[in-house]
């Protein structure tokens, strides 16, 4: 068991046992339980409808954690040798839990930013389950389809810092394990990252479901404010000009997918993944068939608003 890396009387952050990168965060249960309690008089409609309730949900979160959370989480989500958390809010981990698991969720990503606008549910997250049978028109719904290695919000203009992935539910779930791959464990980042076609801007454009019409354009990599890489990538919603372009793509898909420092792990029911969006890339590997199937997820998605922020470069507006 690794040593922590933070402790306080109220949560503990240590190097999980999945990858040195990944760090594990335990909440305990009366904290959360007091979170809860304070956050009644909130439900979840007023979090949507008055976006400052949501700092008022983050604060009060802060407020039980001595003030110590916020500036624990700016500093782990930019640090290039970690950028992701997997937390437990211990004693809510039950489907009936889920609106106490938005409220938790806002609180998080509120001391560190704030959640955009999405799109697909037409509020500041999003929340949907997947059943056996589903005729979406991307992979985000459907079973027995991998959710290949990408980041979010390529296909939108607003900057996405980072990601929220909780889980609510699961019933007869096999297979389905989260996957994560960090860009410098990457073996291929620098013949990737170093090709001429890494600067060419590329189109990008989402299916009917996504609810964002217009394309964007921009270059798989970017940098960082220390020149460091980072990534805007996404199999499914790229949109190639030419066979250069296409065949180049085609090929860094396959490079990230057989990777072999990609992570893979479930996620337990009631527990959620907080990553940095530039240097983390993300997915899901394939799930078994059974009738009876049921997983609902929750994410949140936004901008790091913090001064010392190292991802705002070519940053037209927050
Ligand atoms: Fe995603």
């Amino acid at each position: 068991m690794s040593q922590p890396v933070f402790q306080c009387e109220q949560f503990s952050v240590t190097p999980s046992a999945i990858s040195p990168r990944l760090l594990q965060v335990e909440f305990k249960e009366s904290v959360v339980a007091s979170y809860l309690k304070e956050m009644e008089r909130y439900p979840i409609q007023a979090l949507e409808y008055k976006s400052f309730l949501r700092f008022r949900a983050a604060q009060i979160l802060n407020n039980l954690c001595e003030g110590k959370l916020r500036d624990v989480l700016m500093k782990s989500l930019v640090d290039r040798q970690h950028g992701a958390l997997l937390v437990n809010p211990q004693g809510i981990c039950r489907a009936e839990q889920g609106d106490d698991m938005v409220k938790i969720a806002t609180a998080f990503v509120h001391l560190i930013g704030r959640s955009n606008f999405d799109a697909m549910t037409g509020t500041f997250y999003a929340r949907w389950a997947v059943v056996n049978t589903d005729n979406s028109d991307s992979y985000l719904r459907q079973p027995r389809k991998p959710l290949e290695l990408h980041n979010d919000g390529t296909y939108v203009n607003e900057p996405t810092d980072y990601v929220l992935m909780y889980k609510i539910d699961e019933q007869n779930m096999v297979g389905g394990d989260s996957t994560l791959l960090h860009v410098d464990d990457w073996e291929d980042l620098g013949r990737f990252f170093s090709n001429p076609l890494a600067r060419r801007p590329i189109k990008w454009s989402a299916p009917p479901s996504k609810n964002v019409r217009a394309p964007v354009y921009h270059p798989v990599f970017e940098v960082d404010n220390e020149g460091r890489p980072v990534m805007l990538y996404i199999d499914q919603f790229a949109q190639p000009k030419d066979f250069e372009e296409g065949t180049w793509l085609a090929d860094m898909g396959d490079s990230l997918e057989n990777s072999p420092a990609k992570l893979s792990f479930p996620v337990p029911v009631g527990q959620f993944l907080l990553i940095n969006n530039w240097f983390w890339l993300h997915g899901r590997d394939k799930f078994e068939s059974h009738p009876q199937l049921r997983r609902e997820l929750m994410r949140q998605r936004g901008y790091f608003s913090f001064a010392t922020n190292p991802f705002t470069a070519g940053r037209t507006s927050d």
